[in-house]
């Protein structure tokens, strides 16, 4: 059985109080908290295990190159990539998706290739590709998202022309919540010959993902919404993409020797990480995706589907408040404005009074903004300690919010 406070008893943040009350941490969209676990393994991997990795002939850099080498099965685990030769570790999804786009897309794109996007992508999932456009003339293509925001799988296929490349994009809008049959996208987008990116940010947090089921080319995540250390996260990307590839960073360790006239590279994954990496933040990503593994995905998703059950219906019994998509399939993230035109950032203040922590702005999503037509929202995100004791508080202090402003 799901125990919810057992698991709260875990975080040890989740204890303090701020502005004199019980914390009510609603950011899970932005950075989840972390297990004490994952806080112990990193004081003991500082305190006890520390040394650079893959360098050293000694005790202590065999010990640290063992641990961090270990989190790739957990992360080929953890997605089951089948194989943990298929994981590219690094600092998160930014990365990831940057590593795509250097290392895949940029030598094989020509002018007025295409990528196709849904309006809803963070901007670590644009960004990138506007680079391609800006230096290779390369096209972005843009599907909308339904009037509930849903995504239509079909949309996105019917969007894959003669000169598309690559489809990218996200499992789990991080300001709708809605769930992308990426799946189902895989299918059409390699029917017309077409690999796909899919970034794995919010979604891993939030269900089983099974890469290889998924079909995708490339799926990427970040460590720190996974319950582990920030500076962490990896890319699964299939052998065939990878055998494709040319290193992006150039440095230590992704060479097997360097001489004055030339380089030969290591192996891949590794030939795709370069330099000293993230060690501690590596190790404790695997702490944290063992603990996510060992309450079961299975369970965590059902304990935040019957939350986002019970705030969608609490949410939508506030007349005055706008929820940004209503799709059928969709996480545990909720984004709103108020009608009377209160600031989501003078919301976000007011709930901070109330302890309870929500994200205000754009989200990194500005083609979304502009579709759904609102500067800004207020988001509330929930993880897998989340109660409905506390969306009931966060209601209270909308309500007390609503009044303030009304
Ligand atoms: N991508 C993070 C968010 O959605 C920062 O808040």
């Amino acid at each position: 059985m799901y125990d919810v406070e057992k698991i709260r008893s875990d975080f040890p943040i989740l204890s303090r109080q701020v502005n004199g009350k019980p914390l009510t941490y609603l950011d899970n969209g932005a950075s989840a908290q972390k297990p004490s676990v994952v806080i112990d393994a990193i004081t003991r991997a500082y305190s006890e295990e520390y040394a650079n990795v893959h360098r050293g002939l000694h005790f202590l850099s065999n010990l640290a190159t063992e641990k961090y080498e270990s989190v790739r099965g957990v992360i080929a685990r953890f997605l089951n990539a089948g194989d943990e030769n298929a994981i590219v570790l690094n600092s998160g999804t930014t990365e990831g998706i940057n590593l795509v786009a250097y290392s895949w897309a940029m030598p094989r794109f020509e002018p007025g290739d295409e990528i196709v996007l849904s309006v809803m992508e963070h901007h670590a999932n644009i960004v990138p590709w506007h680079f391609l456009r800006e230096r290779q003339g390369a096209v972005l293509k843009w599907v909308e998202t339904a009037p509930d925001g849903s995504l239509d799988p079909e949309a996105v296929i019917d969007a894959i022309g003669p000169k598309t490349k690559l489809v990218a994009v996200t499992q789990c809008s991080n300001v709708l919540g809605t769930v992308v049959d990426v799946k189902a996208i895989t299918e059409g987008a390699h029917a017309k010959g077409v690999p796909v990116l899919v970034d794995g940010s919010q979604g891993a947090v939030h269900m089983p993902v099974d890469v290889q089921d998924i079909g995708c080319d490339f799926y990427a995540i970040t460590g720190h919404k996974l319950y582990g250390p920030s500076g962490s996260g990896a890319i699964y990307i299939r052998p065939e993409r990878m055998a494709e590839m040319r290193p992006f960073i150039g440095g230590g360790d992704m060479i097997k020797e360097v001489s004055r006239d030339g380089v030969i590279y290591n192996d891949p994954p590794m030939k795709f990480e370069a330099g000293t990496p993230g060690i501690v933040q590596t190790i404790g990503l695997g702490v944290a995706l063992d603990y996510m593994m060992d309450l079961g995905m299975e369970n965590i998703a059902a304990h935040e589907k019957d939350l986002c059950a019970y705030a969608s219906a609490r949410l939508s019994g506030l007349n005055w408040l706008s929820v940004q998509g209503q799709a059928k399939d969709r996480a545990a993230i909720f984004s709103f404005t108020m009608n009377n035109a209160a600031h989501p950032h003078d919301i976000s203040t007011i709930l901070d009074k109330k302890g309870v922590a929500v994200r205000a702005g754009q989200h990194c999503t500005g083609p979304l903004m502009d579709h759904l037509g609102v500067a800004a929202t207020c988001r509330a995100s929930f993880g897998l300690y989340n109660t409905k004791e506390e969306v009931d508080t966060l209601v209270d202090a909308l309500e007390l919010a609503h009044e303030l402003f009304s």
